[in-house]
């Protein structure tokens, strides 16, 4: 893992591999306590860290596993307290909901739940504190403001330090592949009117979770993100004008393209995660794409 000292305060860690969706990149907040973001850096690292450095409070950023599943070892060696979005608790304390509101509704389910649980380590998690955008987390760090932005997921939340101007952005999409929405529980314009709302934060620097740190011309690199969106929306309209079925643009990628030569079960979590955002995209695209919804957009391509 990789630490990089960001401020006094606020320390962004970096796992050494983020292969097949099992970590994220974190950060360490030192203030009136302890407090770790998304600090899964696998399944060795994290509980080494836990015992070595323990925190006093632990944030989830959403459900996705790649970023919550840590939050099983927090007790096993420390006092923490582990804070989740309240709308995504069910997410949490069920490994049935979890199934059948993600891969499940996708014809998917045995097989990802055999993933996840053999695999990722699902457990079901006890023994934590829900939070909303209005918590603050007087008795760990003040100063920190959540701002809830959905769409990746329900309950998806951006964690914001204004003094320093800096942004812990979680999932938002800063990263090479752009935003994610491969769940059903997933919302296009809700990931467009989050986007919109980091947009308007002022900010010098973003911590993302799988793109590094972001310094530079911060407002084009959002305005990016919809950009790629309204690509992804013209470039199935332009496949579905020259007669490409459903099932082939999803086979050739919506979000993850040459998945020729991956290895069973990840090419088929790939082909459901295609499918969804495909399923995303037609809906928009049937009631008048994306430009209808968010009529301001329409000069940004
Ligand atoms: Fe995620």
């Amino acid at each position: 893992m990789k630490k990089t000292r960001i401020t006094d305060k606020i320390t962004y860690v970096q796992p050494d591999s983020m292969a097949n969706f099992t970590s994220c990149s974190g950060i360490m907040i030192g203030s009136k306590k302890k407090i770790w973001i998304d600090m899964n850096m696998g399944p060795v690292e994290t509980p080494k860290l836990l015992k070595t450095d323990p925190p006093d409070a632990c944030i989830i950023t959403h459900y996705h596993l790649d970023h919550s599943i840590w939050t099983r070892h927090v007790k096993d060696y420390s006092n923490a307290t582990v804070f989740i979005p309240q709308s995504e608790e069910n997410y949490f304390t069920s490994l049935e909901f979890v199934i059948e509101n993600t891969a499940g509704m996708l014809g998917v389910g045995d097989l990802w739940q055999d993933f996840v649980v053999k695999t990722l380590g699902y457990r079901e998690l006890d023994g934590y504190e829900c939070y909303t955008e209005k918590t603050v987390f007087t008795r760990f760090a003040p100063e920190l403001v959540l701002i809830e932005t959905p769409g990746h997921s329900p309950g998806h939340t951006s964690f914001y330090f204004p003094d320093e101007k800096i942004l812990f952005s979680g999932d938002m999409g800063l990263d090479r592949f752009g935003p994610w929405y491969g769940w059903s529980d997933c919302s296009i314009p809700d990931v467009v009117e989050s986007i919109l709302k980091l947009d308007g934060l002022d900010v010098d620097l973003v911590l993302t979770s799988h793109g590094g740190v972001l310094k530079k011309d911060i407002q084009t690199v959002w305005a990016g993100l919809i950009k790629q969106i309204i690509h992804r929306e013209k470039k199935i309209v332009r496949q579905l004008e020259r007669g490409i079925t459903k099932e082939e643009i999803i086979s050739r990628g919506v979000f993850f393209s040459n998945k020729d030569k991956v290895k069973p079960p990840m090419k088929q979590f790939l082909d459901m995660w295609d499918g969804s955002m495909y399923n995303h995209h037609e809906a928009l695209i049937r009631d008048g794409g994306l430009v209808r919804l968010f009529p301001g957009i329409s000069h940004w391509d």
